[in-house]
């Protein structure tokens, strides 16, 4: 990058950061939509990276059923290699066992709920925690785009881990880069099973952005790396979360400042910070 454009760039983002509304820092509790292949996964491990945020995947617990040979494994399989969707009643009550034992006020859900019943289900859980959902984002990539990786797809299922052989290709081949396990294909990654789960996609999508609108957001894209950055803005702008950090900045002694003093030394802090941590970013860019 030229030293004209770098300093183009850092003048934007500094702008950026000054416009942020920040009022009051919420934990992060997101919902992923995003049709199959559109990369919640991949998603999902920078957003774990960045937030420290914890990864709720139906779909990963669905195959670690499967791996194991556990009872609901057992009933989701026939489902899942026909790319259909697995019944609620078994999707509700993994998901709610699995809420029930998060520890962490940074929690994302990838691929749960997919149906109404199964949203009002988890409107009655997250109601029961008091820690409701507080953004949607829903990816929305070209048909094209997923077709092509999808069919080079890789994944650790015990971590859910996933790979692309051109995207993000394994260290050694075939390989999970943390664990050195072997990685698998999914059976419903085959052309014909995808077409059934793009199918069932198209037709939840619209009836769940519906019922999410106060809170959902659609963000276009062709690649991963485009579209994270948007994610990470949205994240900031409306939750006052810092990337970096994994959590909430800390907020100052509420019994010496005013309410006014308290956001303003908050509001700078966190542009401070922000700022230092979008300039090593626009650094490290200017490298590749
Ligand atoms: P699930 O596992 O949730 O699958 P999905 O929604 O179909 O989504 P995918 O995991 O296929 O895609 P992704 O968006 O995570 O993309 P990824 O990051 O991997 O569900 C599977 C099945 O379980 C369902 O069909 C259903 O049967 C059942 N199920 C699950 N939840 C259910 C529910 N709530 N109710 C009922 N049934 C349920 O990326 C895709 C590929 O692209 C990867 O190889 C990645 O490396 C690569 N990639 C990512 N970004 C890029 C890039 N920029 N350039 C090139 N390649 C890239
Ligand atoms: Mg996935």
């Amino acid at each position: 990058m030229s030293l004209f454009r770098n300093v183009l760039c850092q003048a934007r983002q500094r702008r950026f950061l000054h416009d942020c509304p920040i009022n009051a820092i919420q934990p992060l509790r997101l919902l992923l939509l995003g049709s199959p292949g559109s990369g919640k996964g991949t998603q999902s491990e920078r957003l774990q990276k960045h937030f420290g945020v914890l990864h709720v995947s139906s779909g990963d617990l669905l195959r670690q059923n499967i791996q194991e040979k556990t009872p609901i494994g057992k009933q989701a399989a026939s489902y899942m290699t026909k790319g259909q969707l697995v019944p609620d009643p078994i999707l509700i009550s993994l998901i709610d066992q699995e809420l029930n034992q998060v520890a962490t006020p940074h929690w994302l859900l990838d691929g749960f709920p997919r149906t109404l019943p199964q949203a009002k289900a988890l409107d009655d859980t997250l109601t029961r925690m008091m820690q409701p959902l507080n953004i949607v984002i829903n990816l929305e990539v070209p048909e094209q785009v997923i077709l092509e990786r999808i069919m080079d797809r890789w994944v650790h299922i015990p971590s859910g881990r996933v790979y692309n052989l051109s995207y993000n290709p394994p260290q050694v081949a075939g390989r999970d880069d943390e664990t050195g396990e072997p990685l698998s294909r999914r059976p419903d990654d085959c052309p014909e099973v995808f077409r059934v789960r793009m199918q069932q996609y198209k037709q939840m999508v619209t009836p769940l952005l519906d019922y999410y609108r106060d809170i959902a957001i659609t963000i276009k894209g062709n690649t991963s790396d485009e579209i994270y950055p948007k994610i990470e803005r949205e994240i900031v702008n409306r939750l006052g979360l810092l990337p970096g950090t994994g959590t909430p900045m800390p907020t100052v002694d509420l019994s010496a400042f005013s309410a006014a003093a308290v956001a303003k030394t908050n509001a700078s802090r966190q542009r401070a910070a922000m700022a230092s941590v979008e300039e090593e970013r626009i650094a490290d860019s200017s490298f590749r």
